[in-house]
């Protein structure tokens, strides 16, 4: 998605948009862009590519100036061009702009522009930018909530204007804008890791907010101009957590969180005496949560895997019929909702747009909404009516791992707390307690065998394509384990559940069509064996994930990834991170863009 940055400050502006614009890589664009105020006029520079493009063209023209705005471009409307890298000018280039969002309305509002306004891009924004300019008549602050009441659709924005060398107007509907608060200095950006360097004292504007800096502080106001008090949060994330820390890349780096951040995530949470776990954001009566006749879990893409393994978890331990919905189909097929439904929201950014339309969905259809997010003060974090923060600290590999395993976490404390106050007994919730506290060392355990991993993923790296097989809740390993392959790696894959192969997936296979099958000792493991039988009759390669101490998988293959037991609804928080090793380490060897995979951003802000 884009990003946004902007500084006011009493520093050169230049070199803090430029690295702002490096720690916003990780959201996936294809060009970028800056602008600065300096002796009168406003100068502006944009290329196409990597942030190391701009950078180049920069160090021909070092342009002072202690404030700017900046923009990398994940095109929707237009090409790939400089003429539609942000930031775009109004007024003859006295009025500059970067926007992330999708103006609905734009055709409309070029028509009403008229012909006396030329365009030099095919973007939507820069049609904003110019009905900016319309009702510009000395006031920014004024022009822009004049401009905004005659737009549909989503905006998070930065102005500044050469009349104006100690404001920026910022506002945002629909895409995300924190505002960071220095020590005479002020920032706003599409989220925190601009910020992190300067400050930890963060301001999150909601939607339908504006909020003006300028050298003295902000200002917060409504669309309608009134102003608004907004409390000045401190993140908990310092900058070197957001670093590498030494790893490779983010993705490994974060795979090797997780027995860390598990902690995090069940931290305070769980009550082995009662053998239950408490999670006081569900913010619901004893009462409301024994009216709960149906939960429907909400995400896109790996937060939607995390989700199945709730689905399983929740009918499991609390007998609750529980779905999984695809947050882009959810709003489209008439969900049957009543007071009686949960709805969870289960998103890392907080920011992905169809998630958060199918939240205002449910809420519309008067669920209980509740979210579970990474990010603290994110959009979906304060549009649900409470919920749980996963505490995976930042996940900037555009590949979610750790973010999946603790959203898979606190979907089982939920299942947990669930099932405790209905059908499951002291003993049984002092098991799963026990299991959970076991996690993260058993998770260190298959990080420490990642050299065995990575053999296999050297073995494999040139396939075309292969199958992920399993059975319950492994079958949501092998979705997420295929996910990640193609995500990073580039190498096509799907994912089946493991009985599913002799009904025609099966005529695929060959001596040049590897499957991973994941054949653990659990309830279905003499099923999953057959069918791993299956497999080796078609004499296709055989990579198997399996219990510790089950020698017998040898007779299969000599391809294993052994891993530790635990209860069955906790194995995909273990088998999942050989996957994600199995990925990592093809797309390594593959020389592939890890942080960053083509085509795929890190926030999904658009439908
Ligand atoms: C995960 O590896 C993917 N990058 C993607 O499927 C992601 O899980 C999905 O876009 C949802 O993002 P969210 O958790 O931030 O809502």
């Amino acid at each position: 998605m884009c990003g946004i940055v902007g500084y006011i400050g009493n520093k050169q502006a230049q070199p803090i948009l430029l690295q702002g614009l490096r720690r916003l890589e990780y959201r996936g664009y294809d060009s970028a862009g800056l602008a600065l105020w300096h002796d009168q006029c406003i100068s502006r520079v944009r290329a196409v590519g990597k942030i190391e493009r701009l950078a180049k063209k920069l160090k021909d023209q070092e342009i002072p100036g202690s404030m700017g705005i900046a923009h990398t471009r994940w095109a929707t409307h237009g090409g790939v061009t400089e003429q539609n890298a942000h930031p775009h000018m109004a007024l003859q280039g006295t009025l500059m702009l970067a926007h992330n969002g999708i103006i609905e309305n734009y055709r409309e509002i070029r028509e009403k522009l008229g012909k006396d306004v030329s365009l030099t891009s095919e973007t939507d924004s820069e049609v904003l930018a110019h009905l900016i300019g319309t009702h510009y008549n000395g006031d920014l602050r004024h022009a822009v909530m004049a401009a905004l009441k005659h737009v549909r659709g989503t905006y998070g924005l930065v102005v500044m204007h050469v009349d104006h060398p100690d404001c920026i107007i910022g506002a945002r509907m629909g895409s995300p804008l924190v505002v960071g608060v220095g020590e005479e200095e002020y920032f706003i950006a599409s989220d925190a890791t601009p910020i992190l360097p300067y400050t930890k004292r963060v301001v999150y504007l909601d939607d339908g907010e504006i909020v003006e800096l300028t050298r003295e502080g902000i200002q917060t106001f409504t669309l309608a101009d009134e102003v608004i008090t907004k409390c000045v949060e401190e993140i908990e994330w310092d900058d070197e957590q957001a670093q590498k820390q030494g790893f490779d890349h983010f993705m490994l780096k974060e795979i090797h969180d997780q027995p860390q951040v598990f902690e995090d995530a069940i931290r305070g949470r769980l009550d082995m005496e009662e053998g239950t776990a408490h999670l006081g954001g569900l913010n619901m009566t004893e009462e409301e949560m024994r009216r709960v006749n149906r939960i429907i879990l909400i995400a896109c893409g790996t937060a939607s895997y995390a989700g199945m393994v709730g689905k399983y978890a929740f009918e499991r331990l609390s007998g609750i019929p529980t779905e999984v919905d695809v947050a882009s189909e959810f709003r489209y097929r008439d969900p049957i909702i009543d007071e009686n439904t949960l709805v969870f929201a289960i998103s890392q950014s907080g920011e992905t747009a169809d998630t958060l339309a199918a939240i205002r969905e449910a809420k519309r259809k008067g669920a209980f909404v509740r979210g579970i997010v990474n990010v603290v003060g994110s959009t979906i974090a304060r549009e649900t009516d409470g919920g749980t923060y996963i505490h995976a600290g930042p996940e900037l590999a555009v590949a979610s791992t750790k973010a999946y395993t603790n959203m898979v976490a606190v979907l089982l404390l939920y299942a947990l707390q669930f099932g405790r106050s209905r059908r499951m007994t002291i003993a049984t919730g002092q098991r799963f307690v026990r299991a959970l506290q076991e996690i993260p060392q058993k998770m260190q355990m298959i990080l420490d065998r990642k050299d065995t991993i990575f053999a296999i993923a050297e073995k494999y790296k040139d396939i075309p394509s292969c199958f992920f097989l399993g059975r319950g809740v492994n079958y949501v390993v092998a979705l997420e384990g295929s996910l990640k392959l193609k995500e990073i790696t580039y190498i096509h894959s799907e994912a089946y559940p493991g009985g599913e192969m002799k009904h025609g997936p099966i005529a695929l296979l060959s001596p040049t069509f590897p499957v991973f099958a994941v054949m653990t000792k659990n309830q279905l493991y003499e099923k999953m064996r057959s069918n791993v039988e299956e497999i080796r009759a078609r004499k296709a390669p055989l990579i198997l994930v399996v219990t510790d101490g089950d020698d017998s998988a040898k007779e299969f293959t000599d391809d294993i990834m052994y891993v530790p037991p635990t209860m069955e609804l906790l194995e995909p928080l273990l088998n999942t991170i050989s996957l994600q090793l199995l990925a990592y380490y093809m797309a390594v060897s593959l020389d592939r863009d890890v942080d960053r995979p083509r085509n795929l951003a890190k926030s999904v802000t658009v439908e």
